[in-house]
């Protein structure tokens, strides 16, 4: 044992040295799409996202990514209008042919959520893919945190999936021959959160709305059985989104930017782009046997118990 934790160390880079090669990870996942070839995974698909407003979040990466893939159709959904315009302008320029329509609206209300599924079967015929990927977090602690800030992030992070599955499987059940859909399919993708696996990765609010997440996806597979409609969550480890980017700024301006994302084996946090493939898979056809599963994309986080790094490798 002793043997393998000096060859662990001898082989650890420093902290520098391992920030450096991260941030140049990033940079290369980044810039993936630039020349990337379009090869047709979303071809025909006409899909919904919410939770797209914000420049670097997952919601942002998944509609460029899959609008990369040749969907037919995005509607794109935010609580907060700010930066759809430039969303929609961004796909439309790069991606012609894609069509999209951005809407103002909250991903809890089911009004609105039945509302974007009735449109995308009026206008298309058909929905084949519902990413209900908007979400919230909370910073209180347990003596802090107020029944109104608990019940808020169950409704926006919990009850927005449950309406995604309830209306975008109504919808994914109608058939159109027409439209090239003779059967019902679809794939609904939810985004849930390692907090939702197990504890340290949250407060206990967002953490219980994830693991309700988690729980919507792995029943509402059996409640869709023999339908062709896949529910999947995805479980995404430390992200530099919009909802971490204050502690990812904190820790930069301290000087201590290298020590995020240590806890997991890989070393490092990670970015919307690898949730966004994540999704890409999920909302293909690649994916046609995979259902009811909650998927980490975490680094490998959610693995292990608490480790002593090289202790027992
Ligand atoms: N960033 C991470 O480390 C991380 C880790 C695990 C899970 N997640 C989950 O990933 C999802 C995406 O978050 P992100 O990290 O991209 O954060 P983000 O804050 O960058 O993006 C979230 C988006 O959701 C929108 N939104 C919030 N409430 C809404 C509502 N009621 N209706 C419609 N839109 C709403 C926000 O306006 C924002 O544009 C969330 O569900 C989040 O809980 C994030």
């Amino acid at each position: 044992m002793g043997g393998a934790y000096d060859k662990i160390k001898a082989q650890s880079k420093s902290v520098e040295e391992h920030y450096n090669r991260t941030t140049a990870r990033i940079q290369q996942i980044q810039s993936q799409l630039e020349n990337a070839v379009r090869s047709g995974k979303l071809k025909d698909k006409v899909c919904v996202i919410t939770g797209v407003g914000s420049l670097k979040g997952i919601g942002r990466a998944s509609a460029i990514l899959f609008a990369h893939e040749g969907a037919k159709h995005l509607y794109l959904l935010d609580f907060d209008p700010t930066n759809l315009p430039n969303l929609k302008s961004t796909i439309e320029t790069k991606y012609p042919d894609v069509k999209v329509t951005t809407m103002q609206a909250d991903a809890a209300d089911e009004t609105a959520i039945a509302g974007v599924c009735e449109q995308a079967l009026r206008e298309e015929g058909r929905l084949d893919v519902f990413f209900a990927n908007a979400g919230i977090a909370s910073k209180d602690t347990l003596e802090n945190t107020s029944v109104e800030t608990f019940m808020n992030v169950m409704r926006v992070n919990a009850l927005s999936c449950f309406l995604a599955v309830k209306h975008a499987s109504a919808a994914m059940l109608k058939t159109n021959a027409s439209r090239g859909k003779p059967l019902s399919s679809g794939s609904i993708i939810l985004t849930a959160s390692v907090a939702g696996v197990r504890s340290g990765a949250g407060t206990i609010d967002y953490s219980a709305s994830k693991a309700a997440v988690n729980s919507i996806a792995k029943n509402s597979a059996y409640q869709l059985q023999k339908t062709d409609i896949r529910v999947n969550t995805i479980c995404p480890g430390l992200i530099e989104t919009g909802m971490t980017g204050d502690t990812f700024d904190y820790a930069r301006q301290r000087g201590t930017a290298g020590k995020i994302g240590q806890l997991n084996p890989m070393g490092r946090f990670g970015v919307a782009q690898e949730i966004a493939n994540a999704a890409l898979f999920l909302a293909s056809d690649d994916s046609s046997y995979v259902n009811a599963q909650n998927i980490a994309v975490d680094g490998g986080l959610s693995s292990s118990h608490p480790v002593v790094p090289g202790r027992w490798a």
